[in-house]
Formats: structure tokens, C-alpha cells, sequence
């Protein structure tokens, strides 16, 4: 076998390195535009309670089995199943998993490259290179492959470095750098005309747009946001140190993923309005606000642009900002199939990375060629249909084939009387019960 495996040195490490995970382009891009088109404050009070009642469960699923097997998803779920067909059901949750994290980090990668062409812009415009800021802004094949391929070599060596000298410090150093830029952008922004406006839209509530539609789009964001099901908070968890209380780090994590989601609302949405207030179209033919690409990729821009030379460094700050939020997640989903490769085959890290990597990156060059067929059909099969299909088995796994008895021990350890806490007289039945129906229900709506 291979080295020793890896473990975060200190707690803050963990939480550096999971909330580096959850907080992505998820949390800066998707929450706030999807507070923005589905009633405002209405929506951030259900998604709060979805992170809570649904999200933090089965997050808390992952962590725990992480936590007890001390290895990758597929060996995890066998090894907490009890005879041939629940050995089968885990071999084939846990290769899903392997599966659906590779498909997110492809397209992930390709986002990302657009937010490191973005952030390279604005520095070849202060250096005068004005075409070749161009070239960076540009739509082409040429300009995506290598700025994805730029975005995947960086997660790469990351993951090379292994946990506590690649994730851990990395986390740890892009963690407070991108809460610093956030709040510098949000104090700038706030300050310029229009930015009332879009605090009005996204801080008052509308409830008259409650829907099941509502409901499945909330439930999805917070499963995408935790990066639940993939078996990226299994493997974390199973770097962290028997000392540490799981409920307890479990939460601060959803607190600080739906904290940080919250705060991102507060830069994107002004943002928003005070690119209105300098001519710039918000709202796009359906009378709905632009969230898609056109959102990052025109209408702040537009906005920078406008600001005159201040302007440059607010581009580059923000396009900082989306590329360490990037990279903190892009680096957990990486460590998924490497995880998995060291453990299985007793790789070395750095080969089972370019491994990894590289195959990871030839599926985002197919899709890079094939972007209109293939782009959407990837997002959805694996955030609307791989993340909670896989979080309902782990749900199961955790509720109804995991020994009780082992399962209680391993939440014991670092939570000496949790059998006397509220967390353990409710969360067994929920997360054996009530999460994988709510989950399943979801879905089903979905799919119909
Ligand atoms: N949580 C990340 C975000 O909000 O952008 C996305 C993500 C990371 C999804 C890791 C899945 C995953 F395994």
C-alpha cells in the first residue's frame, strides 16, 4: 500500500477546508440570483430551513461514515454494509459518486476558466495589453481550453501536495482572503447610486412566490452547495481527528456556507442594480433578472467598465474572489477520485493526481467542443439528478444499514454525552426516515 493517509492537523484546518468546499460559485453566483428570481427574502428563509432540516442531515451522514472508515466513499460503504447486496448497493453508490464529482469538477473547470480569463483582463488592460485583454474576454474554443486547462493544472497541484500541505494550507490562506475581498467589494458597492434598490429586492420578502417549484430549486442549491453525495464531506471527514465533535463541526459549516451565501447576496444584487443605474440591461427578454452567464460574463463587467479606472481593480478583485471560491471547491471534488485511487491501488498521490486530472480534463475538452449539447445535459444529470439520488443512499446507508451501535460510537467520540442530546434522540430517525422521503419527493416533482 501506499503512504499513510493524510489528516487536517487542527480543527480550524477541517473547517477551512470544508467550508472551502461549500463555498463556491454556488454561494457567490447561484444563491443570490436565485434569491433574485424567486421572491426575494422569501426564498432566502426557505432555503435556511432546506440547509437545516435537509441539507445539514445528510451532511452529517457523509462526515460521520468519513469519519469511521477512514477512507474513500467506495470502501466506506462496503464496508458498513451487512451481506452481498448492500456490499452491491455501496460498490455502486460510491462509484457513482467517483462519477458524479468527476462531471462536476468538469464543468466546474470550465467556469472557473471563464472567471481566470476574467481576473486576467483587467491586468492585461493595466499593463496596456488591450488586444490581448480582448483575446481574454473573447468567446473561443482556443481561449476556453486553455484557460480550463490553466484552472485543472492549478487544482492539480493542490491536490499533489497532498492534505495538510495542499488542501489544508491552501484553504486556510484563500478562506480569509476571499471574506476580506467580499466585504471590501460590498463596502464599495454599496456606496455607489442604485445600490438601495437591489438591497430593497433582495431583502424583501415575497411570499406569494412560494411554490413547489421554489422548494425543489432551494433544496437543490443547498445540496449543491454543501457538496453533498459526491463523497467530498465523506473523505474530509475522514481526515479529521477523533477529538471533534461531529454535530457540532457539521453545523458550523452549514452556518458558515448559508452565512456566506447570505453575505454574497449583499454584493451581487446591488451590483446588479447599480450596473442598471449606469445603462446596463439587467433584465433579460422574459422580464426575469440575468442570472446565467450573462450575469458574471456581461452585466458586471459592463458595470466595471463604467467605473472608469477604479474600475480595473474592482474587476480584478471580484474575478479574485470567484477564482479562490473556485479553487477551494474544485480542489475537495479532485481529492474524490485521488482519494480513491492511492486507496484502491495503492498509487502514489502525485501519479493517482495527473491520473485523475487528466481524465477529468478530457471530459472538459469534450464538452468545451461539443458546449451547446453537452454543457446543460452534465449540469443537470449530476447536480439535479447524481446529488440527490446519492444523497438519499447515503441517507440509507446511514439510517438503515450502518450498525446503530457503531454509528453511535463513532458520534461518541469527541461528543461524550451525545446520547443525551437532542441531536441524537432525532437525527437517527430523520436521516433514516424523513430524509430520504422529503429528498425522494423532491426529486420525483422534479422529474415529472
Ligand atoms: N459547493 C460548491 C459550490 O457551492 O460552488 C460546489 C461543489 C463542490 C459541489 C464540491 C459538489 C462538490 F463535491
Amino acid at each position: 500500500m501506499g503512504a499513510p493517509r493524510g489528516q487536517f492537523s487542527s480543527r480550524i484546518g477541517f473547517l477551512m477546508a470544508s467550508t472551502g468546499s461549500a463555498v463556491g460559485l454556488g454561494n457567490i453566483w447561484g444563491f443570490p440570483t436565485k434569491v433574485a428570481s424567486n421572491g426575494g427574502a422569501a426564498f432566502v428563509v426557505v432555503y435556511l430551513l432546506l440547509a437545516f432540516l435537509l441539507a445539514y442531515p445528510a451532511l452529517m451522514a457523509e462526515l460521520t461514515i468519513g469519519r469511521h472508515a477512514r477512507s474513500n466513499m467506495v470502501q466506506a460503504l462496503r464496508g458498513i454494509s451487512r451481506g452481498s447486496t448492500s456490499y452491491f448497493f455501496g460498490s455502486l453508490a460510491g462509484f457513482s459518486g467517483l462519477l458524479v464529482a468527476a462531471l462536476i469538477l468538469s464543468f466546474y473547470a470550465i467556469v472557473a476558466g471563464w472567471m481566470i480569463s476574467h481576473l486576467a483582463s483587467p491586468v492585461a488592460n493595466l499593463l496596456g495589453a488591450n488586444d490581448v485583454a480582448a483575446w481574454f474576454t473573447g468567446d473561443s474554443i482556443i481561449r476556453n481550453l486553455s484557460f480550463t486547462a490553466i484552472f485543472s493544472g492549478l487544482t492539480m497541484l493542490i491536490i499533489a501536495s497532498g492534505v495538510e500541505k495542499g488542501i489544508e494550507r491552501w484553504s486556510t490562506l484563500l478562506m480569509p482572503t476571499l471574506l476580506l475581498l467580499m466585504f471590501l467589494l460590498i463596502a464599495y458597492v454599496l456606496t455607489q447610486d442604485g445600490a438601495m434598490t437591489g438591497l430593497e429586492v433582495y431583502l424583501n420578502p415575497d411570499f406569494g412566490q412560494l411554490s413547489p417549484q421554489l422548494l425543489l430549486s432551494a433544496m437543490g442549491q443547498a445540496f449543491f452547495s454543501l457538496s453533498i453525495g459526491v463523497g467530498t464531506m465523506l473523505i474530509y471527514g475522514s481526515y479529521l481527528s477523533q477529538q471533534e465533535s461531529l454535530p457540532r463541526l457539521g453545523a458550523l459549516v452549514t452556518l458558515i456556507d448559508v452565512g456566506i451565501a447570505f453575505t454574497a447576496g449583499l454584493l451581487i444584487l446591488p451590483a446588479m442594480y447599480v450596473a442598471q443605474t449606469s445603462g446596463t440591461q439587467i433584465f433579460a427578454e422574459s422580464g426575469e433578472l440575468i442570472a446565467g452567464p450573462g450575469l458574471i460574463l456581461q452585466v458586471l463587467p459592463a458595470l466595471f467598465d463604467n467605473m472608469g479606472s477604479i474600475g480595473l481593480l474592482v474587476a480584478i478583485a471580484f474575478f479574485a474572489l470567484m477564482v479562490i471560491a473556485s479553487l477551494t471547491s474544485s480542489i475537495s471534488m479532485l481529492e474524490v477520485p485521488v482519494a480513491f485511487t492511492i486507496e484502491n491501488f495503492g498509487m502514489r498521490r502525485k501519479t493517482a493526481t495527473l491520473l485523475a486530472g487528466s481524465i477529468i480534463f478530457s471530459i472538459s475538452t469534450l464538452i468545451i467542443f461539443n458546449f451547446e449539447g453537452l454543457f446543460g445535459f452534465i449540469v443537470s444529470f449530476s447536480t439535479e439528478y447524481g446529488q440527490p439520488l446519492l444523497g438519499i443512499a447515503l441517507c440509507i446507508f446511514a439510517g438503515w444499514i450502518w450498525r446503530r451501535d457503531q454509528l453511535l460510537a463513532e458520534l461518541k467520540k469527541g461528543h461524550k454525552n451525545i446520547e443525551h442530546t437532542l441531536f441524537w434522540k432525532i437525527w437517527p430517525w430523520y436521516v433514516r426516515i424523513v430524509c430520504p422521503l422529503l429528498i425522494l419527493a423532491a426529486f420525483v416533482q422534479s422529474v415529472l
